[in-house]
């Protein structure tokens, strides 16, 4: 089959790492990148770890309300449609890049793929959830992580076929994690010898586009006594110093530029403990047997809170607080999320669709 795959955000290049190698050799694959995430250390670094291939179209999107966003990627992603009559669009997660390509392949009627379909989080505040609501009713094919999605969508009433995989994003991390041990040496170089350090990542809309929540946020992750170290979302800086609250921040956690995929997956492996209002690191902290805090009022991985391993805090500083000092490590694990196998049955269900 003719493949066309479309990513844009950090998280969908990592989702279609796997994807892309179980596609190689079976179907002709072309990727195509909007542009949405553009600095360095938020795109290029994870094509040069990764063996994703190399975009045959760059966007080049850029930031922009969600209308220019999305507008624009519509109307870029209809001109590579026209010239690549693609026999089926994959779109992964939530994006404003995902709901983009779902509305042009729909348009088009070519066979839209949806991966991560399912997932709700029931706020329908967040941008996301409309980008998966529209995304998963548009979709031909949804590939949904859990059981627990796959009811979601039928309980919808989804037009389109459904399969339950488990989720890619384990399959990208068991890829990784060996050769992240073996190269990264972030942790060195930062002076981090143990696992007394907690990792904690922020960026999410409904975090920082309210001060009172950021500060919530920063004050709980400052009042734990070990490291916390922060790879810094470029939204989240340009917050904190619209807020007037980067210097404090700046003493008092251990604030870095974005990291590469394999230095987060060793930074990730090593902490204590994660604080966190990111989708993918909630999951990766679970593979990893790190115990999570997230700093939102709801998620989408509800299996992990239900099972002990991730707790929900909101952006209250004594929450927060009170998490982090209490490191509980459940004694048991479930396997919620599939065998880390998921990418090869996209594949496979690509043939067939
Ligand atoms: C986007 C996704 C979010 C996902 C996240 C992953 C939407 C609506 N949001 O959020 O679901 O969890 O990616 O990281 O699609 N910026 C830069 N450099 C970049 C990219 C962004 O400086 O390379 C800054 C710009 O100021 C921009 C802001 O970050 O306005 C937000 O970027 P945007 O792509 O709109 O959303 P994210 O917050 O990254
Ligand atoms: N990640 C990374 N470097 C970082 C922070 C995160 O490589 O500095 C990876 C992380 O391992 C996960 C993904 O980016 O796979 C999560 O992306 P993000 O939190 O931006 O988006 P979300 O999952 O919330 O949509």
């Amino acid at each position: 089959k003719r493949v066309l795959s479309i990513v844009g955000a950090r998280p969908q290049f990592i989702k279609a790492f796997p994807v892309s190698r179980a596609l190689d050799g079976e179907h002709q694959e072309t990727v195509v990148h909007t542009g949405q995430h553009y600095d360095a250390m938020l795109s290029d670094v994870f094509f040069e770890e990764l063996d994703i291939p190399e975009p045959a179209y760059n966007l080049g999107v850029g930031s922009g309300s969600h209308a220019d966003q999305t507008g624009r990627m519509m109307i870029e992603l209809d001109s590579v449609m026209a010239a690549e009559s693609p026999d089926v669009v994959i779109v992964y997660g939530d994006t404003n890049s995902t709901l983009a390509g779902a509305l042009v392949a729909a348009k088009r009627s070519a066979s839209l793929v949806h991966v991560e379909a399912g997932l709700r989080s029931g706020n329908r505040a967040m941008p996301e959830e409309h980008n998966r609501i529209a995304t998963d009713h548009l979709a031909d094919v949804l590939i949904a992580p859990t059981e627990r999605a796959v009811e979601t969508l039928r309980a919808e009433g989804v037009g389109g076929e459904v399969h339950e995989t488990g989720d890619v994003m384990y399959d990208a991390l068991l890829y990784v994690r060996n050769r992240a041990s073996e190269l990264s040496t972030l942790r060195s170089d930062l002076g981090i010898d143990s696992t007394e350090y907690v990792l904690a990542t922020i960026h999410r809309a409904g975090n920082t586009n309210d001060r009172d929540r950021l500060a919530g946020i920063v004050e709980g992750l400052a009042s734990v006594d070990i490291p916390v170290v922060v790879p810094i979302h470029p939204r989240t800086e340009q917050a904190l110093h619209e807020y007037g609250l980067f210097e404090t921040a700046n003493e008092q956690l251990t604030i870095i530029e974005p990291v590469g995929y394999l230095d987060f997956v060793h930074l990730l492996d090593g902490a204590a403990l994660v604080a966190t209002d990111s989708g993918g690191v909630q999951r990766e902290a679970f593979y990893l047997d790190t115990p999570c805090v997230t700093m939102r009022d709801e998620t989408e991985w509800v299996q992990t809170i239900d099972c002990g391993w991730n707790t929900l805090v909101g952006a209250d500083r004594s929450r927060i607080s009170r998490a982090l000092a209490r490191i509980d490590t459940p004694a048991t694990k479930p396997q919620l999320y599939g065998n880390g196998q998921a990418a090869p049955r996209v594949a496979e269900v690509i043939a067939d669709a």
